[in-house]
């Protein structure tokens, strides 16, 4: 069966005034020109430019995403963005569940759950991320930290096709470090069985992204690895010249 097309997203995360517009632009040409062969790419800058990048994008292959959403559809929930809105402003995609949420804003597996729910019924593609701290990870139990996210934060009656898997070990974002070829091939394998498990043949077109520390030089191996249909990158995506690295791989 052939593999699923690959997505190398971009996550600006916190980062990003209308001076990055620049760099946008220069991945949506890059993009534009094949730069990233024949996968797919996307960034997902912050609330803030989400239109100014779609609009720059429309017409381009760029797809744009955002980093989270809430639960409903609206209503009186201060300061919090509905994925309808996302759509409205142009988006396709939109993260949820990033560590770092699940972190700062102690967002758990039911919650992540809720939110992709809202994402996929406002016809966006939810990315949703998974990973083991460096303490599960040394205690043997990332496989386990992992299952209990996937049932957690996924709805077996989600659409496979509007459905992406990030893993992303939390140890592994912004330090420099990065697992092993065979360990992420050991987590990805795992993933996939779990998907299949729970989406049947569906589960096999579904995207699993590798995501923490991809970097232009590490690229390559990591995009190597069986199971993994491309990235989510955090620091290189903000610099036209390292996204592309990355998506340049693909070519
Ligand atoms: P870095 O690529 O900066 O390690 O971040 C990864 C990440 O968290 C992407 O969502």
């Amino acid at each position: 069966m052939a593999a699923p097309r690959p997505l190398v997203a971009g996550n600006w995360k916190m980062n990003g005034l209308k001076a990055s517009l620049g760099e946008l632009e220069a991945i949506r040409d890059a993009v534009k020109a094949g730069g990233a062969g024949r996968a797919e790419a996307a960034l997902c800058p912050p609330f803030t430019l989400v239109a100014a990048v779609a609009a720059a994008a429309e017409g381009s292959p760029l797809a744009i995403g955002a980093q989270d959403c809430h639960a409903k559809v609206s209503g009186a929930h201060t300061g919090d963005i509905s994925a309808q809105m996302l759509k409205d402003s142009g988006a396709t995609y939109v993260i949820t569940g990033h560590s770092e949420r699940r972190a700062d804003h102690g967002e758990t597996d039911a919650i992540v759950r809720a939110k992709a729910a809202a994402a996929i019924k406002a016809g966006l593609t939810a990315i949703v991320c998974v990973g083991e701290t460096k303490d599960e990870r040394v205690g043997g139990k990332a496989l386990d930290v992992v299952s209990g996210q996937i049932e957690g934060s996924l709805d077996p009656d989600f659409p496979a096709t509007n459905l992406v898997v990030a893993y992303e070990p939390v140890w592994a974002i912004g330090t420099g470090l990065t697992p092993t070829a065979a360990d992420v091939a050991e987590m990805h394998a795992h993933i996939r069985a779990k998907l299949e498990k729970t989406y049947g043949r569906k589960g096999v077109d579904i995207r699993i992204l590798y995501g923490g520390s991809v970097k232009p030089e590490n690229a390559a191996e990591l995009m190597g690895v069986k199971n993994v249909d491309g990235a989510l990158v955090g620091g290189a995506s903000l610099k036209a010249k390292d996204f592309m690295g990355i998506a340049g791989v693909y070519k």
